[in-house]
């Protein structure tokens, strides 16, 4: 881990609507990091400005503490953080890819920057924070990691916020990509709630917020309440299980629905320049006439 300069003397912001040119080397810049370590990148090019405000928009600029953000590549949610109103001071950008540290300490000098692992957390903001994280907004690449690392990394998320912080993060997937429970990994309370499709990203993506669970297990009461306790957790799950099946039939639907139209078409253009049709269609266009004349 690399601690890098925290320089304060301005709040160096990119424009929102940033010259083409500065898009373009965004995203040649962001393809090379994907080109080079696709693992590490998780994508081809930077979030869109729908997705990053779409992020923004879960963390109140209104709270107090640090804010911290998981891979933040070439910067596009930590500008949308900054434009919300989030004073870049408050800014805590961890990021393991050394060209995007050194871009984003040159265009956000007034935020914290940790070059190092997130998944690691805890280790490498061991000593960086002022205080208990408002929020933690991650655009980490998930879902080539292990169901036990991903609770892992909400863990150490929620050990570093204070008790009502939420952890944001987006998602190309149909599904939470934080699971609820893992085999071998310590059981975590927590409620994830999603928000609709970002149909203006490309891919279209999903932004998943969590935030500890409330209730807590019954500390040993009745055999009543900790079947209550289990029902709820199961009906939870199940109304997840049916909302994820859903979305699933319903993709299904559209593009089966595409397909038979365009194979329907097919079809009916064949017959129309069947040469052994055409005279066919012809007549039974004549014959059609005079009746619909008549108005049957
Ligand atoms: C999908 S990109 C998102 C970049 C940017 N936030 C955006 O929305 O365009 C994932 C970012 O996470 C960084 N990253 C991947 N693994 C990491 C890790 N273990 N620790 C810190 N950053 C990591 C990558 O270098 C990359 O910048």
């Amino acid at each position: 881990m690399r601690q890098l300069p925290k320089r304060r003397e301005s709040a160096g912001v990119v424009d929102a609507k940033a010259p083409l040119e500065e898009r373009i080397a965004d995203e040649a810049r962001f393809f090379k990091a994907w080109f080079e370590n696709p693992g590490i990148t998780g994508a081809v090019s930077p979030s869109g400005r729908a997705l990053a405000r779409t992020m923004a928009r879960y963390v109140d600029p209104a709270s107090n503490g640090p804010i911290i953000e998981l891979g933040p590549g070439t910067g596009p949610v930590t500008q949308a953080l900054i434009q919300r109103g989030i004073a870049p001071e408050r800014l805590v950008l961890v990021e393991f890819d050394a060209k995007f540290c050194r871009l984003l300490e040159r265009r956000f000098p007034g935020c914290q920057i940790v070059q190092g692992d997130a998944y690691n957390l805890a280790r490498t903001l061991d000593g960086q924070l002022e205080g208990p994280a408002a929020a933690i907004v991650s655009s980490l690449p998930l879902l080539n990691k292990p169901d036990p690392e991903r609770l892992s990394l909400l863990d150490q998320a929620f050990g570093l916020m204070q008790f009502d912080g939420c952890f944001v993060q987006f998602t190309y997937g149909m599904v939470s990509p934080i699971p609820r429970r893992a085999r071998s990994a310590p059981r975590i309370l927590f409620n994830a709630e999603p928000s609709p499709p970002v149909w203006l990203n490309l891919p279209p993506a999903r932004v998943w917020v969590y935030r500890r669970a409330t209730e807590k297990l019954p500390a040993r009461k009745s055999a009543g309440d900790a079947l209550i306790f289990k029902l709820r957790e199961r009906r939870d799950k199940v109304r997840e299980e049916i909302r994820e099946t859903a979305e699933r039939v319903e993709t299904q639907f559209k593009a089966g629905k595409a397909k038979a139209r365009q194979q329907f078409e097919l079809r009916a253009r064949r017959v129309r320049e069947d040469k052994a049709i055409k005279p066919a269609l012809a007549l039974l266009r004549k014959i059609g006439e005079p009746k619909k004349r008549r108005g049957l």
